[in-house]
Parts: structure tokens; C-alpha cells; sequence
């Protein structure tokens, strides 16, 4: 099946309302296994969401079963307010771009990008006027005859949305559609992608595995795990107030060091935990780049001293568990060297050691 043959019921892209996404205690079962587990999430409208987490834990899967590549084996979907549960792909209103974004290396660039408007049978007129949009738009206009293998990757990456724009759908669906392209590229087109979402007021739902590219580009993060949700939240918030464990360590980089309080207070901290808690059953987080160096703090071991440019990142052990320092600059230690941590108790994180759950909100 073309991916990009642009399914759209009555809506139109521009000028029409935007349209919402909503899964409700959605179920899919492979054999008796569950690769998504009664999951919901509302997109809003005109969003860009964030489907972010671990290779495995059913992101490609959610966006097949909001595609109707795949049926559910339990909950609902609804787009744009209406049930699509059981919608064949065709009366969805999405558009999708895949990882492999699959061009035909026979057929141009303009050939390419109309494919699906031809399939469709939309008139020869609509098709050009949509064509010279979506080049325009795109930056692809100078290489409408040129066949894909005469492209660069990002060119390439730009033809297959812009099938996806042409088929002027109100929801686009995205399974990992940099992971082809070097950094550089890819950072480039992170920007291309939600601008473009953003000036034609798509709604959209962003599979990533890269942490970076899901708090850059979107409006709300679900962050899955097991085919679970782990928290749904603005990238703000999860990185803030991440309410798992897994979600402190997943977002950010380094991420955040979590170890036993009691570690920290067998070796010099002087925290003060939340009250009425067992301080032994209480996990202290702080992020790498809030953590201060002093004179006298918690004794940790240098263990290894990276230095990137901007900032240096210093390994270091407390009371044998891993820990990370990143300062602005230049550091000069060695490995072997002890130095001296402070932490600040307002960039402290608390978690339940058993459940792995934050036991303070802000
Ligand atoms: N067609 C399939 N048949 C059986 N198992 C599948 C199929 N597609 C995916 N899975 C399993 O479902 C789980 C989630 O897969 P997937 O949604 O592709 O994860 P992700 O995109 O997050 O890497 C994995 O354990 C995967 O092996
Ligand atoms: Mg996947």
C-alpha cells in the first residue's frame, strides 16, 4: 500500500478545522502478548504529540493501529470526534510517512509526490495547484524532474512529505522519519517538520525513539513503556516533574543520576528527604548539570573526565553507585581524584525505591 496516498474523507487541509486524535484504553495483542496495553491519549487539534520511548515498546504499533493498518483488540479511536475504530485506512483522513520513506526510483520528483492524488483520480488542475504548493513549501521546486537518485537524502526525506502534504490530510501520522538522515540533516529537517506542522495546522502524531528530537519538536511527549504509558506531559513538565524513575533517566543526557538517599548520606549529604518517609526506602535524583562542586559536600570518587567543548562531564562513584557531574567548561581532575558535591534541595527529585514513583509534586 502507498503510505502517502493521502486517505482524506470531506476534510481539507487548509482552511479546514483542525482535528483531534483520541485513543481511549486501546489493546493489541500478538498471540497472547500485549505490544500495546489499554493505553489512551487526546491529541488536541493542531498538535504535534510525541510518541517517544525504548526500540520495543509499541510506538509503531500505536500509530499503525491510529492508521487502521491494524485492527484494535480493544478500546477506541476517534478522529476528529468521530469512532474510526473499525474505519478501513481510506476513510481516516490521515496521511503517513514511514521511516523508509519508499520512493519509486523510476518515477520524478513531481511524479512522486502526486502518486497518491493520481491513484486518487483528483483532477489534473487540483494536482498542479497542490504540486507547486508543496514544492514551493518545501524547497523542492527547482527538482521536480529529477529522479531520486539524483537527490540527497534530505531531499529525498522532503519529497516523501511532501506527499503527505499534497494529499492535504488534517492528521499525519510519523514513524521515525529521520532516522535515515546524518545529525546535521536531521536537525534541519526537525525544524522543517514542525514549522510546516505548524503553519498549515496539522494535527500530529510523531513515533521517535531520540529524546532530543521528541523535547524539541512537541507540543505533549507520551513517553511509553511496555506498551504502556509512562507519563504524558508537555516536554516542560517530563523534564521537570518526571513522575517515574524511567521517565527521569529516558529524558535528558546525561540523565539524571537516581541513587539510594542512604548512599548519599553514608558519604557526607546533608538532604533533607520529604518528611514522614523512611529515608530507606527513598531514592534521591538530581540532574548532572544542577549539581554543584564545594569544598566539603558528599565525598565521590572521579572515575573518568570527559571533556566536550562547552561543558565537562565527570564520572564519578558515591558510595559505589554511578554518578554524574556536568560544569560549564573546562575541569581539571583526574580520575582517582575525590571531589566534593553539593546539592541543591530544590533540584532535588524524590522516588519511592520499591514502586519507582515520585513521591513529592510540585
Ligand atoms: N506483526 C507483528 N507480529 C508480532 N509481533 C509484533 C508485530 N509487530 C510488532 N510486534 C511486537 O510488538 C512489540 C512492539 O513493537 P513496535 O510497535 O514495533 O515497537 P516500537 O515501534 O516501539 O519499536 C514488539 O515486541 C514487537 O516485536
Ligand atoms: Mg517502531
Amino acid at each position: 500500500m502507498n503510505p502517502c496516498a493521502g486517505y482524506f474523507f470531506a476534510l481539507r487541509l487548509v482552511g479546514s478545522r483542525m482535528v483531534s486524535v483520541e485513543l481511549r484504553t486501546v489493546t493489541k495483542n500478538w498471540g497472547g502478548t500485549a505490544a500495546v496495553d489499554g493505553i489512551s491519549f487526546s491529541v488536541e487539534g493542531g498538535r504535534l504529540v510525541a510518541l517517544l520511548g525504548p526500540s520495543g515498546c509499541g510506538k509503531s504499533t500505536t500509530l499503525r493501529l491510529i492508521a487502521g493498518l491494524e485492527d484494535t483488540s480493544g478500546g477506541t479511536i476517534a478522529i476528529g470526534g468521530h469512532d474510526v475504530t473499525h474505519a478501513p485506512p481510506s476513510k481516516r483522513g490521515i496521511a503517513m510517512v514511514f521511516q523508509n520513506y519508499a520512493l519509486f526510483p523510476h518515477l520524478s520528483v513531481a511524479e512522486n509526490i502526486l502518486f497518491g492524488l493520481k491513484v486518487r483520480k483528483v483532477s489534473r488542475a487540483d494536482r498542479d495547484t497542490r504540486l507547486a504548493r508543496a514544492a514551493s513549501i518545501l524547497g523542492l521546486s527547482g527538482l521536480l524532474e529529477r529522479k531520486p537518485s539524483q537527490l540527497s537524502g534530505g531531499q529525498q526525506q522532503r519529497v516523501a512529505l511532501g506527499r503527505a502534504i499534497v494529499a492535504e490530510a488534517p492528521v499525519c501520522l510519523m514513524d521515525e522519519p529521520l532516522s535515515n538522515l546524518d545529525a546535521q540533516l536531521r536537525v534541519e529537517m526537525r525544524r522543517e517538520i514542525r514549522e510546516l506542522q505548524q503553519r498549515l495546522g496539522m494535527t500530529m502524531v510523531y513515533v521517535t525513539h531520540d529524546q532530543v528530537e521528541a523535547m524539541t519538536m512537541a507540543d505533549q511527549v507520551v513517553l511509553m513503556r511496555n506498551g504502556r504509558i509512562e507519563q504524558d506531559a508537555p516536554p516542560d513538565v517530563l523534564y521537570e516533574t518526571p513522575e517515574t524513575i524511567f521517565a527521569a533517566r529516558f529524558v535528558g543526557t546525561p540523565p539524571m543520576n537516581v541513587l539510594p538517599l542512604t548512599a548519599v548520606l553514608a558519604k557526607g549529604g546533608t538532604v533533607s528527604p520529604p518528611p514522614g518517609l523512611d529515608p530507606a526506602g527513598l531514592a534521591l535524583g538530581i540532574r548532572p548539570e544542577h549539581v554543584g562542586l564545594g569544598e566539603s559536600g558528599v565525598a565521590a570518587d572521579v572515575v573518568a573526565v570527559e571533556y566536550l567543548g562547552a561543558d565537562t562531564l565527570i564520572e564519578a562513584r558515591i558510595d559505589g553507585h554511578f554518578f554524574i557531574v556536568k560544569r560549564a567548561g573546562k575541569m581539571r581532575l583526574t580520575a582517582g581524584e575525590t571531589i566534593y558535591i553539593t546539592l541543591s534541595q530544590s533540584a532535588l527529585h524524590w522516588f519511592d525505591l520499591a514502586s519507582e514513583r515520585r513521591v513529592v509534586r510540585d
